[in-house]
């Protein structure tokens, strides 16, 4: 993979037409955050506020993640948020194996130029389509898998937290893996 500079990867998200979703958006939410973040965070695609303001995570389930990072005493500006797919699909509904597929590139080169140690991957959609179409967000959240020297930590997505407030308590958990991870980390150096 050629990794190609800030600039033109925007430049490139801006102008893609590779499939039919961009018709009827408002605007492509490529991600934001810091360019040299030592995590980056993943979740699925825009949301409604998302499409309106072309910014990641700044709905209710934005609000929630910004929460959940300021419980382990992160800045959400000190991270890279980012989605799987770059455009909102109709209606929300969850983008198809061919669509993430497809989109899957501009995810890559913003990999490529953050360089991060941990990537948190939030919800089913980020973990079938980084790590295995296979695995199931039950069953991954809250263990660590280690690619490639990258740590990937599965956890459920904020929305799914606001649905389901019970599955709080695991996703503290995982939390407090991602702060031990990063305090582990900061010792080698
Ligand atoms: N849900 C996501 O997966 N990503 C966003 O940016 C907002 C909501």
């Amino acid at each position: 993979m050629i990794v190609t500079s800030w600039n033109q990867l925007h430049k490139d998200i801006l102008n893609c037409t590779a499939c039919p979703l961009h018709q009827g958006i408002r605007h492509k939410v490529a991600g934001q955050g810091d360019p040299n973040a030592t995590v980056m965070i993943v979740g699925e695609g825009p949301g409604a506020q998302e499409d309106l303001k072309g910014i990641a995570f700044i709905g209710a389930a934005g609000e929630l993640l910004t929460k959940m990072l300021a419980a382990i005493h992160i800045d959400r500006k000190d991270v890279y948020i980012s989605n799987v797919i770059k455009c909102r699909p109709p209606n929300n509904r969850t983008p198809t194996m061919q669509e993430c597929n497809q989109c899957l590139p501009f995810l890559r080169q913003q990999f490529a130029l953050v360089r991060p140690q941990i990537m948190l991957l939030m919800g089913s959609t980020a973990l079938k389509a980084l790590l295995s179409p296979e695995l199931t967000i039950t069953k991954s959240r809250g263990k660590w898998v280690e690619r490639k020297g990258i740590w990937m930590l599965p956890t459920y997505h904020p929305a799914a937290l606001l649905r389901d407030p019970a599955k709080k308590i695991e996703a503290w958990h995982d939390m407090q893996l991602l702060e031990s991870k990063l305090k582990e980390l900061d010792s080698l150096i």
